[in-house]
């Protein structure tokens, strides 16, 4: 079923709608449901007619019919009792006028009534529009989109879980709960881009690369971090600029952003580009100037503004630049908030080398633009493991003036971050990110030359190279990788069994010999799906945090990206290796399994905690 999106207030922005209109719910059928004489006063029945659950009691002689599912968490009404008129549900006790289904609870939602009929033969009837399926579906869209909202601002996992799996068995798409969730993130904060609207970004991203039974999970996972990330208070609005006859040109405001991002101005930046989309930049005019704009400064964020920069297109395209004028709001507070690295001292000598290149980028683009040469990744992502930044930055400005592409010159770069990963030594355990956000910062550039292939985001390599050089500590000493060939003493009766493994490993921390077992078990040819889709529930059970699901992302990318089977085997051993030797909380699974225990009906009581 297609669905349109309203923008409303920010709170409930998106709102179903069917697009032939509402259903109809005039048009009653009677349906028989038993004879009189089988009710007792007060006590209520329940019945299932095409997919619609009824509660029905008989009071004072008169017959009344509500949902069964209590709107609270979903106890069966049937189960309740009647005292004067008021239903009472009997879990939370939500008190609810037996004839019209009204909640006397000021913050809670009504129950929905049928009308009845006792009829000549004795039997009572209830009456159910030819659209009610249609209309019970919606009614449990708004109801979770309500909810979810709620849990947004409680920052409750649990009420989001619910939400989520209330909007999901309602059958709403994946794709408009992110967007609500991009919306809110984006609308609730003063600050950039968070953990949460990325997660959010990556659930969209490796929808395909995860188990459907977790897909829940992920979604909880990037509305709890959104929450997190949020107050529940909306950011001080901010418009384009009155139109006129006599618009700016291009130049000027593109000249105008970049001047109010180097004097770190939020507001006026923002002004800027809200006026660029409004007058109906290109997509790919406002990305140019996006991505020039973050590697205007080096390394900004250590990566992050580049990196949530990528995130902000990426999620923008997935729900089709629909509110786009809050969703491009928080990478500005990136490029204007975040470290410059040149202003650091650990970076002060590479500015006159970085400076010395930079000086003909002119030069550069145009020989890379004229010429045309194949670069051996592999070998490329060892040159980028060497310790001089300056030699390496030669390396890079020589391969683009050769007319390399800059997008394989990112994959040698992503690659040397799968190995700087896999060879992360645990001793160095506070360090972690740094590995990370070379990778994902790797990608993002990768990803970034497709929106918008400019001169300017070549910069980005040699920013990109000198960090990568910078992390050679990370190596020292070098972790061992399991060697090609290298096989566990344990046999295994089926792929399924290694995946069990694999789990169980992560379960105890056994890093290396979770990187052993996944090394075997791409060399002896298995199903990469099944593989990955493992990895992510690895990751998802856990409390993860971000950096997580960007080595995940990353590594499944560039693992898709290439035929060598080394290169792909190094991408998963780093994921392998990231996610395995962090252990963290199950809070979220929990949460998030309730919820769906809830909304399956099942009772939190026969909950067994022994998995
Ligand atoms: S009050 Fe009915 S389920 Fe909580």
């Amino acid at each position: 079923m297609s669905t349109n999106i309203h923008h409303d207030t920010p709170d409930s922005l998106f709102t179903l709608t069917e697009p032939e209109g509402a259903p109809d719910t005039d048009d009653l059928v009677y349906h028989a449901l038993c004879a009189a004489s089988d009710f007792e006063e007060g006590e209520g029945k329940p019945f299932h007619i095409d997919g619609t659950h009824l509660a029905v009691f008989r009071e004072e002689g008169k017959f009344h019919a509500v949902d069964n599912r209590c709107p609270h968490m979903g106890y069966p009404m049937s189960e309740g009792s009647v005292r004067d008129g008021v239903l009472i549900c009997h879990w939370h006790h939500w008190e609810f006028d037996l004839k019209t289904g009204g909640c006397f609870l000021a913050f809670g939602d009504d129950l929905k009534a049928f009308p009845t009929e006792l009829r000549d033969d004795g039997i009572v009837y209830v009456g159910l529009a030819a659209g009610e399926k249609k209309a019970a579906r919606l009614r449990v869209i708004g109801r979770g989109q309500r909810q979810l909202v709620q849990g947004l601002k409680d920052r409750s996992p649990f009420l989001i879980a619910k939400a989520v799996a209330a909007l999901r068995d309602a059958e709403a798409p994946a794709r408009q709960i992110i967007h609500q969730g991009l919306y809110y993130g984006a609308n609730k904060t003063n600050e950039g881009w968070s953990s949460g609207v990325a997660v959010l970004a990556i659930a969209a991203n490796m929808w395909e690369d995860v188990d459907p039974a977790d897909h829940n999970l992920f979604l909880v996972h990037g509305l709890t971090q959104t929450a997190r990330r949020t107050t529940g208070a909306s950011r001080r609005p901010r418009t384009a600029f009155p139109r006129t006859d006599d618009e700016h040109s291009p130049d000027q405001l593109e000249r105008w952003f970049r001047y109010f991002v180097e004097k770190r101005d939020t507001g006026a930046a923002e002004r800027v580009l809200l006026t660029m989309h409004d007058r109906d930049y290109s997509k790919s005019d406002i990305a140019r100037l996006i991505f020039t704009t973050a590697t205007d400064y080096y390394f900004t964020g250590s990566g992050h503004a580049l990196d949530f920069a990528n995130k902000t297109f990426e999620a923008l395209d997935y729900v089709e630049w629909q509110g786009a004028e809050e969703i491009l709001r928080p990478i500005v507070v990136d490029l204007v908030g975040r470290t410059r690295h040149e202003e650091t001292s650990r970076w002060a000598d590479t500015v006159p080398v970085l400076e010395g290149i930079f000086a003909d980028l002119d030069g550069i683009w145009e020989a890379n633009r004229a010429n045309d040469a194949e670069l051996d990744i592999p070998a490329f992502a060892q040159t980028f493991l060497m310790d001089d930044y300056a030699e390496l930055c030669a390396e890079v400005e020589q391969k683009l003036r050769a007319g390399v592409k800059p997008t394989d010159i990112c994959r040698a770069m992503a690659y040397a971050g799968a190995i700087r990963t896999a060879r992360f030594h645990l001793k160095n355990e506070g360090d972690w990110h740094d590995v990370a956000n070379i990778y994902s910062y790797a990608h993002a550039l990768y990803r970034a030359f497709h929106y918008a292939d400019c001169k300017e985001l070549l910069r980005g390599l040699f920013h990109g190279a000198v960090y990568m050089t910078m992390l050679r500590w990370l190596n020292m000493p070098s972790a061992r990788i399991p060697r090609p060939g290298q096989r566990l003493e344990q046999e295994f009766e089926s792929p399924t069994a290694m995946l069990e493994q694999l789990q169980e490993f992560a379960d105890f921390q056994k890093v290396f010999e979770a990187e052993q077992l996944v090394s075997q078990y791409l060399e002896e040819g298995h199903d990469v799906t099944a593989l990955k889709r493992t990895l992510a529930h690895i990751t998802l059970r856990e409390d993860a945090e971000l950096h997580m699901f960007q080595m995940l992302e990353v590594a499944y990318r560039h693992f898709d990206l290439t035929d060598d089977p080394e290169e792909q085997r190094m991408h998963m051993l780093a994921a392998t290796r990231y996610i395995t030797a962090q252990k963290v909380m199950k809070n979220i699974l929990w949460s998030t399994e309730n919820a769906e225990r809830l909304q399956r009906g099942d009772l939190l009581s026969d909950r067994e905690d022994d998995n």
